[in-house]
């Protein structure tokens, strides 16, 4: 197997084996619930970690450029691939969004309160821009797009990885600052995502704001 799907087999089972045993071992989930609800937890959260990874890889190049210029090309497979899992978290969280799965969305009159409005209205507009980033990429699209263009396309990401945060946070935050509710004192999938997206997004700025112009562009 080529590395790279070593990477993202590993990434993808740490995250499944983490939402299982967060919720099916530790919390008692009913095993009935793993196919779609539990599974979906962990497709989300490897979403995440395989989006973070496509964009981590080239502001490591600068810090090490020796180990990580060879990744640089895996990084449209780890993306595409990121967005994939994001697109069939969004569908298998359509097919059970109901006040019975997920109870801290809605309100008492059955609606979806504040947050949980917010947190779904950044879901659905990040997964959004992140087709239109991924279509951009594929090869035979990418060769229609000017160069300068198809950059900025691809800077959206950027903004819809913010959104995912914002989409984690309006969903966790108060279950966040409630550490002595957590089964086995794991974090809440939610936060481990916010804390991988603030982390991509510090280490993007850092390159940024301290451009190194003898290095490749990423
Ligand atoms: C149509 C778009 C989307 C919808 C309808 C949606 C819906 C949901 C729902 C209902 C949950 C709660 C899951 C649970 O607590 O078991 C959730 C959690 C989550 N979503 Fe999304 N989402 C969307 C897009 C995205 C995208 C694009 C990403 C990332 C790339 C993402 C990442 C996450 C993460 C990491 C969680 C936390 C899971 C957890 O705490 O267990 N979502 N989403």
């Amino acid at each position: 197997m080529a590395r790279k799907s070593v990477v993202a087999t590993t990434l993808i089972a740490v995250a499944l084996i983490y939402a299982v045993f967060r919720y099916n071992i530790v919390r008692g989930v009913p095993w009935e619930q793993l196919p779609l609800y539990i599974t979906n937890k962990g497709i989300a959260l490897s979403a995440v970690l395989l989006i973070a990874l496509s964009y981590v890889i080239g502001p490591l190049t600068r810090f090490s450029p020796k180990t990580f210029s060879p990744w640089l090309t895996t990084r449209k497979y780890f993306g595409l691939l990121g967005f994939g899992l994001a697109a069939i978290h969004g569908i298998i969280s359509l097919l059970i969004f109901d006040p019975s799965y997920y109870p801290r969305f809605f309100g008492e009159n059955g609606k979806l309160d504040f947050n949980g409005e917010l947190s779904m209205l950044f879901g659905v507009i990040s997964i959004i821009i992140f087709s239109v980033v991924s279509i951009s990429s594929l090869n035979t699209i990418e060769k229609t797009i000017e160069k300068k263009e198809w950059l900025k396309i691809q800077r959206m990401g950027y903004l819809a990885f913010i959104l995912v945060m914002l989409h984690v946070v309006f969903m966790g935050y108060r279950g966040w600052l409630q550490p002595q509710d957590w089964p086995g004192g794991l974090l809440p999938i939610s936060l481990i995502s916010f804390i991988f997206i603030v982390l991509t997004l510090l280490l993007r700025t850092i390159v940024i704001v301290f451009p190194n112009n003898s290095s490749p562009k990423h």
